[in-house]
């Protein structure tokens, strides 16, 4: 839409709008170089074009604000294309379809919503179907324009997924509060762990020139419920917080408001001293306390929503408060109060881990943050989600369930670090599931981390999770068609804790990309079944950090020549003629013993410990018998060939898929895939050569001989 005004430079009528979308539904709808993501309004199936048509005759948007005109845009375009003919979008009484607000449409007061929609809160909203004078509405209402926006969404999300409409009864609100998008985008255009391209701000030619993408992208994040984006690395340039780079960010600022979208910039906590000239930066220090309530002031003049800093303090040698001998709580504290007058907030994260001889960086953020526990003003605490850093698989964080008078939200990494980039399906949302359905046992059983999250444990208020983005400026913004399903699965996830990853899947591949159910059912399996894969042939059995130095794509188990012990694979598989794992029981760094009773005890008895995370916790024998009956070895080896097999067997199911799915997309996933079984079968190979040095067994029946020699996989990185 936005790329539409852009090249007419005039004003439409919503008629003339929906006419041009219709006719080019009818000439493009080939070509799909999957730029509208889940968004794509392509026209229906037969069977629900005829009872949808029947129903939406004409649509009224009853509301003025930017927000109101982002609706009738999006019902406009949207309703258009599904339905494969124009639909007025008006105000008009008497429509089949009318959105509003009680104090902006004469039809939602008269049915005297006003208390149920101030209860659903300011994000949340109703779609039912009424009686009104012999005929059927839709009504989708809400207290503010932002909620009715969400409501206009989840109306086109029903038309996308073929729901029937003829009796709704919907109300929904988000079970938490923030939901932002983490942008590793440097100021020169690169992205930290991006995988699709440059970075979507493009810091030369705003704040003059908008990009019109922005629009996009906004609306993308508005129909999944996304409402922040922090915008530069966490490894922040303090350039970002000077007068030229701020007039930047309010442009952007201004173009995501309506879409209800709060920008968040990660602070560099020495900035004080780059770009104010000052000679320290200690929080305690009353030049710089007034330093940055003076930076504020100046920040919310020009953003008044402004959401607040993301700090990434002393950690992994960014400045921060310990710096100056001050604490976590002293640094996040004094920030707070600077924003706290704007209702601004601070998000500090837990991503702390310092490099003393002999120590479990598993167990280390825990020990920097858990004394803190209820000394950190209103701000919230951004752990990651798992221990060490965004692993294929990871125990969830024991910060989470420990600190409950801090308000916590996990940090998930939507981009693929350590997930073979933007080269592997890995459809995020099992893994993020099995974390949020965790039992942290903190409040006796059934205290799942979704629990202490969503604030009913704890009474949290201030409710959140961030996602570090896999967006960039590939046409398909996220380099891999498949892996938009992330980002989508985020936001839904980010809305509703407790859904579930079937439900997600089956919604995104209807909307994006097929509504065929033989077809639909095909790529659940895929999708539902990668994470699981990926584990196998990666890091299988709780296994973590194996990867080739500095880049993180491919295997390197034996890299051993990084500065710091912790960032080198040998340190967390600690391989010998023994066996494998890493030692967190007693006998060990003892780590274990930050999870709660009687989880700890669980994770830490080799017999009990689920077999997904043995070697996480324990450092056990090649001989170990497992459930299976099999030695570990055996089952190492077989459980790296299953991931391969996996891969294979997708590949096959996709080849069947010709036809279901538009040929650019389809001839780009499966060239994704292609390159998913050669890095398989590549880590296999490179692990399992290299753990047999150790182990000196043979590869058990099944398991295919590797390609090449130890020498070779060391000689050189997976190129990706
Ligand atoms: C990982 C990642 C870094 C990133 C860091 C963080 O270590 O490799 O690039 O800066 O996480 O989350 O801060």
């Amino acid at each position: 839409m936005a790329s539409f005004k852009r090249q007419t430079g005039k004003k439409y009528s919503a008629k003339a709008f929906a006419l041009f979308v219709f006719f080019c539904g009818i000439t493009c709808v080939k070509a799909d170089d999957g730029y509208r993501l889940w968004l794509r309004y392509e026209q229906l199936t037969k069977q629900s074009l005829t009872a949808y048509r029947e129903r939406i005759k004409s649509i009224a948007v009853q509301g003025q604000s930017a927000t109101f005109d982002a609706i009738r845009r999006e019902l406009s375009s949207g309703c258009a294309g599904l339905l494969g003919t124009p639909i007025v979008v008006g105000d008009r009484a008497g429509a089949s379809v009318v959105v509003g607000l009680p104090q902006t449409s004469p039809l939602i007061r008269k049915l005297r919503w006003t208390t149920d929609l101030k209860r659903l809160g300011p994000e949340g909203y109703r779609i039912r179907t009424v009686k009104e004078r012999n005929r059927t509405v839709v009504v989708i209402a809400s207290s503010t324009d932002v909620g009715a926006l969400y409501g206009a969404f989840h109306f086109l999300r029903l038309l996308q997924t073929e729901t029937r409409i003829n009796d709704l009864f919907i109300d929904q609100k988000p079970d938490l509060k923030l939901r932002i998008l983490d942008h590793w985008d440097n100021l020169d255009g690169s992205i930290e762990r991006g995988y699709a391209g440059k970075s979507l701000w493009n810091w030369a030619e705003l704040p003059k020139h908008i990009d019109p993408r922005l629009i996009d992208y906004a609306r993308a994040n508005a129909s999944i419920g996304v409402n922040g984006a922090a915008l530069n690395n966490v490894n922040a340039n303090a350039q970002i917080l000077t007068p030229e780079y701020l007039a930047k960010v309010a442009a952007i600022a201004n173009v995501f408001r309506p879409y209800g979208i709060r920008v968040y910039l990660s602070a560099r906590f020495s900035a004080p001293i780059e770009i104010g000239k000052l000679s320290t930066a200690d929080p305690l220090d009353q030049t710089v306390i007034k330093w940055w309530i003076a930076k504020t002031d100046e920040i919310y003049k020009l953003i008044p929503d402004f959401g607040g800093f993301l700090v990434k303090a002393n950690s992994e040698g960014q400045p921060g408060p310990r710096t100056y001998n001050r604490t976590h709580a002293d640094g996040a504290n004094m920030l707070a109060a600077a924003v706290a007058p704007h209702k601004g907030i601070v998000i500090w994260r837990a991503f702390v881990y310092d490099n003393k001889p002999g120590y479990d960086r598993a167990g280390a953020a825990y020990e920097n943050l858990q004394p803190f526990d209820g000394k950190f003003a209103p701000n919230v605490l951004q752990v990651k989600n798992g221990p060490i850093d965004f692993q294929p698989r990871e125990p969830f964080h024991p910060l989470f369930g420990a600190m409950p008078k801090t308000q916590m939200m996990p940090e998930f990494q939507i981009t693929q670090e350590y997930l073979g980039f933007s080269n592997h399906l890995v459809f995020l949302a099992s893994m993020w599931r099995e974390f949020l359905s965790s039992d942290t046992f903190t409040a006796g059983r059934d205290s799942r981390v979704a629990q202490v999250v969503d604030g009913t444990l704890f009474r949290q208020r201030l409710t959140g999770i961030a996602g570090v983005a896999n967006t960039g400026s590939d046409r398909n913004w996220t380099g891999h068609d498949m892996l938009q399903a992330n980002w989508y699965a985020f936001g839904r996830l980010a809305w509703s804790v407790y859904s579930s990853p079937e439900q997600i899947a089956e919604e995104w591949i209807r909307m994006t990309l097929t509504h065929d159910s033989n077809a639909v059912g095909k790529i659940m399996k895929m999708m539902l079944g990668s994470h699981e894969a990926v584990v196998d042939y990666m890091t299988p059995l709780g296994l973590h950090h194996l990867f080739w130095g500095g880049h993180h794509y491919g295997p390197a188990p034996w890299w051993d020549t990084e500065k710091r012990d912790d960032w080198n694979p040998v340190y967390y598989h600690k391989a010998d003629a023994f066996g494998i794992g890493f030692d967190r029981t007693k006998s060990g760094s003892n780590t274990v013993s930050q999870y709660h009773f009687p989880l700890r005890e669980e994770f830490s008895d080799i017999d009990r410990c689920p077999e997904e995370f043995l070697l996480w916790f324990h450092h056990v024998s090649w001989d170990h018998k497992m459930k299976s009956g099999r030695t570990l070895w055996d089952e190492l080896a077989l459980h790296y060939q299953r991931g391969v097999d996996w891969v294979r067997e997708t590949r096959a199911d996709w080849a069947t898929l010709a036809g279901k799915i538009d040929e650019e997309r389809y001839t780009a996933i499966g060239k994704k895939l292609a390159i998913q079984e050669r890095d398989a079968v590549w880590w296999r190979d490179a692990c399992l050569l290299y753990f047999q040095t150790f182990s000196k067994k043979p590869l058990p029946e099944g398991v295919e001989k590797p390609a090449h020699t130890l020498a070779e996989y060391k000689a050189k990185a997976l190129e990706w």
